[in-house]
């Protein structure tokens, strides 16, 4: 292998895209509050990823919650119409502000994943959406990609037949009930599909390993 990446997965207890980048020969590390489930402790760092945001790593790829932010949780956002949960929109805005810290992390080549956030909390303009029927999976479950350095990635797969994933949590008939297409836990419901981690370490370590260096 021609170059090694130092790559942080922030805020990964699956391992799902260290694993990826470790497969192509990568020294990528995995950092969440939880233990990991992924079976690599020695790829794992497990703490507030916040001091290594600081550091000095080639590539930066977050998955921050987003439980306070996302457009599925609106109906709690808006108990009734019109009026907003102060005690979520302070959450909100609390989960904005880490967002924002992945997001200007000190890496030259940064990517944070989240749903689609509700327009209230303001987060800046995404650069891509994908979906895991384009990397091989037969599902669909909207995903946002906020780029910096990279370019958007490419489908790999793209599958013709799917279902969501999880059901929308915007409408009031099914308030109350997660996932009924699937019983699993939101845990498990926000793992990181394998075909978009395959894809992320596949295209985004040949684009940073193939940019001429910087000029004096
Ligand atoms: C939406 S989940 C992302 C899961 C990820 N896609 C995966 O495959 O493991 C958000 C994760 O962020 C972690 N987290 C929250 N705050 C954190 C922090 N300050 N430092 C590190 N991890 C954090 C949570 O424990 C949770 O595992």
């Amino acid at each position: 292998m021609e170059k090694k990446l130092k790559v942080l997965i922030a805020c990964e207890e699956s391992q799902t895209v260290t694993k990826e980048f470790r497969q192509l020969g990568h020294d990528a590390y995995s950092c969440d509050l939880q233990d990991c489930s992924g079976g690599h402790p020695e790829w794992h760092l497990k703490y507030d990823v916040i001091e290594e945001l600081k550091k000095d790593w080639d590539l930066i790829i977050a998955h921050p919650p987003c439980t306070f932010m996302s457009k599925a949780g609106a109906r709690w956002m808006y108990p009734t119409a019109g009026n907003i949960c102060d005690s979520r929109l302070k959450k909100g805005i609390e989960a904005k502000d880490f967002f924002l810290k992945c997001l200007n992390a000190n890496a030259k080549y940064i990517a944070v994943e989240n749903p689609q956030p509700l327009k209230i909390i303001g987060l800046p303009d995404y650069s891509q959406i994908i979906q895991p029927y384009q990397f091989g999976h037969p599902f669909s479950k909207k995903t946002l990609l906020w780029l910096k350095g990279l370019p958007n990635l490419v489908p790999t797969d793209i599958v013709s037949e799917f279902k969501p994933y999880l059901p929308s949590n915007t409408g009031g008939k099914k308030r109350g009930q997660s996932f009924m297409f699937k019983n699993i836990t939101q845990k498990e419901s926000s793992k990181t599909f394998t075909g978009i981690a395959k894809a992320m370490a596949e295209q985004w370590s040949v684009y940073i390993i193939n940019q001429p260096p910087p000029t004096a």
